[in-house]
């Protein structure tokens, strides 16, 4: 980005954020949610950090959030109460910790992590040990006194603790915050706890904030009262009679981010939101030294979580070719973070998807991502463009193959019409091999492209024809991996029935369906010979459903695959543990057994699994459900709780299969 166009960006992030402010502040109306207006105050921060000439005083990055409002007086605090950066990954942590690294070369630096509760901050004086005055932050400079409304809240103690050292004067600075079991009834008039907490406090009558159930978190001793870690600040504040985050101190990056991840599957159950944790320079000397940029002091930081929200841009949009043929657009993204990883494309879904959103190549997006679902994007900001946006235009052949697209009445999809289509091949034998279907180990995308290049591999069936010697003159592939290959392919030779007919890639036969036809059934041959009536038959298969599968099996290139995949050996077979195997409790459950049961022996477990639908393997993989722990376990154990696998002891496993 030029100078130039930086400054342009920059403007308009400005009025953006600002029209998003006033709608939610001042309206009561949210257009976007937090987590995106978020995403774009970072990028307007971390711009205006490259090019601090462009900082204005009405920048929403130098706005402190609340000025005081009429009637509460005005509180001037002795020291501003700032606010802290956010940073959402280990890169943004990393990056702040070699910045301070260099600003203080010879320190070693120690953190103390502590939740970020997600409530409303305001700073308590206490003269003598006595509560006197409690103001809000306001601008920083100059709050409210709200001391009233906080006398109603009952972790607020009006005097310190009487074995605290007697002092003139002490400054305690906190969060003011309500429990999530409080804000159940509030819940249809506010949008989080936060809101209502501030609300309460920022109310002229302190009979309604003592009926809200209010709490308190001090988290800051600004008095001086001979600490010299921010750790010693928590233990003071303890013993003047304050509740406070039991916090942790963290020796290097890796424990914090450890602390980090840990809270983040916490977070539910906690009884209060949080939005993060703070992480803090434990020394306060360093802190001091380190100083403050802004309105935050350069010692801190909000680690936030990533929220699944976040706004980037699309730098392209590219064409994905399906094993169907369907062509799906792909939004090539700026890389950002959200929900916990780097995304950088976005499914658009379909053509209308594109005109729906009105998306542009060069636009700035909001995209989404919740749970493990595919990213999409949620919405375009138009007020971002510079004119220089391209349209995009979804072309009539096929980008891989120049077959001509096509796109039945009624479906929402182009596909490619040549089925002899690279891509297709491709993506057809990918599937052949997944996880689901014929789940090859040590054989992934990246061999397969190697082996269609290498000419060796066109169809599914010639995979079983592959021998040591094709693959060895391969850059990949030395004695031991070659034979590894070739072992795992043939091991997959025997094979189940709903499998195989899932690996055939029929169109809208998934892994159900593929279930649902081969217990109906039982051999590949009766469903071949099927007619649309009988396959209809099936429970949950419908007329398109039975129409494709009956097409599929009249085609005359799949009956030469079929034929194909025979000769070279394969042997399809009804298994056992797959019948009447959908309302079974474990299915597809993965588990790894480790150590020795006490009422079972290890083959009985297996078997028990087995029957109940689940499947077991000997090694612990991110795939893995369940790691089962015996007495005296294994690496296994380990392994487990490093994947952060589900690891149950014999009691729970009984539970399980009972
Ligand atoms: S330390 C320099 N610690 O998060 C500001 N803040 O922008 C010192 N918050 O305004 C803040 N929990 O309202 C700190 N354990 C914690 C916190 C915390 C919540 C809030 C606070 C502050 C905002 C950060």
């Amino acid at each position: 980005m030029t100078k130039q166009e930086a400054k342009q960006r920059i403007e308009k992030l400005k009025k953006l954020i600002n029209h998003h402010r006033y709608f939610y502040h001042v309206l009561n109306r949210q257009e976007i949610s937090d987590a995106a207006l978020d995403s774009l105050k970072h990028e307007l921060y971390q711009l205006e950090q490259q090019y601090p000439e462009f900082i204005t005083p009405d920048s929403p990055t130098q706005r402190v959030s609340g000025k005081p409002c009429q009637g509460f007086e005005k509180i001037k605090h002795k020291i501003p109460m700032l606010s802290l950066e956010d940073i959402f990954s280990e890169d943004e942590f990393r990056s702040w910790e070699d910045y301070l690294k260099r600003l203080v070369p010879n320190e070693t630096l120690e953190y103390f992590c502590e939740l970020k509760v997600d409530g409303f901050a305001i700073s308590l004086i206490y003269e003598d040990g006595i509560f006197i005055v409690g103001s809000t932050r306001g601008d920083g400079k100059i709050g409210e006194d709200v001391t009233q409304n906080l006398k109603t809240i009952e972790s607020i103690p009006l005097r310190l603790a009487p074995e605290a050292p007697a002092l003139s004067e002490v400054e305690v600075r906190g969060e003011v915050y309500m429990e999530k079991k409080d804000f159940e009834k509030f819940k249809k008039t506010y949008a989080n706890p936060r809101n209502l907490a501030a609300g309460s406090i920022r109310q002229l009558d302190p009979k309604l904030a003592g009926s809200r159930s209010l709490k308190f978190l001090a988290y800051d001793l600004v008095s001086e009262l001979g600490q010299k870690k921010h750790s010693d600040k928590h233990r003071i504040l303890k013993e003047l009679g304050f509740k406070t985050d039991e916090g942790i101190i963290c020796k290097n990056r890796a424990e914090v981010v450890d602390y980090w991840q840990k809270i983040t599957k916490k977070r539910e159950t906690l009884p209060f939101q949080i939005d993060g944790i703070v992480v803090n320079i434990n020394d306060n000397n360093i802190f001091q030294k380190l100083g403050i940029v802004g309105k935050s002091p350069r010692g801190a930081r909000a680690f936030k979580f990533s929220p699944e929200q976040a706004t980037t841009q699309i730098l392209d949009i590219k064409l994905q070719v399906g094993r169907t043929g369907a062509v799906t657009p792909v939004a090539v993204l700026k890389p950002v973070e959200a929900g916990g990883v780097t995304i950088s494309r976005a499914t658009l879904h379909n053509e209308d998807e594109i005109k729906k959103l009105d998306v542009k190549i060069g636009d700035t997006v909001i995209i989404e991502r919740a749970g493990d679902v595919i990213p999409a994007i949620s919405r375009v900001l138009p007020e971002l463009r510079t004119g220089k946006e391209k349209e995009f235009h979804f072309p009539r052949s096929c980008p891989v193959c120049g077959g001509k697209l096509i796109r039945p009445e009624g479906e929402a999809l182009w596909r490619c019409s040549n089925s002899n289509c690279g891509a297709r091949r491709r993506e057809f034998l990918c599937h052949f091999i997944s996880k689901k279907a014929f789940n090859i180990e040590g054989l992934g995308p990246k061999i397969i492209d190697h082996l269609i290049t290498e000419g060796l591999v066109s169809t599914s069936a010639d995979l079983f024809e592959l021998r040591e010697s094709d693959l060895l003159p391969l850059e990949r592939f030395a004695e031991k991996s070659a034979r590894n290959l070739i072992e795992a392919i043939q091991a997959q030779k025997e094979i189940s029935l709903a499998r195989f007919i899932y690996a055939l890639g029929i169109r809208n036969v998934g892994e159900e369906t593929a279930l649902d036809l081969a217990e109906y059934f039982l051999t590949l041959e009766k469903i071949q010979k099927s007619s649309i009536e009988d396959l209809e038959k099936v429970m949950d298969i419908g007329p398109v459903v039975a129409e494709s599968i009956y097409k599929w099996f009249r085609q005359k290139r799949n009956l030469e695959l079929l034929k194909k995949l025979e000769k070279t050996g394969i042997r399809i077979r009804i298994m056992n543990y797959e019948l009447r195997i959908k309302n079974k409790k474990l299915r597809n459950k993965k588990f790894v057994l480790t150590g020795s049961l006490e009422s079972m022996t290890r083959d009985e477990a297996k078997k028990k699994i087995r029957e109940l639908g689940g499947e077991i393997s000997e090694s612990v993989s991110k795939n893995t459900d369940y790691v089962v722990i015996g007495s005296t376990p294994g690496s296994k154990y380990e392994k487990a709780r490093k994947l952060r696998v589900k690891i149950i002891n014999e009691k729970e496993f009984l539970k399980l299969i009972r």
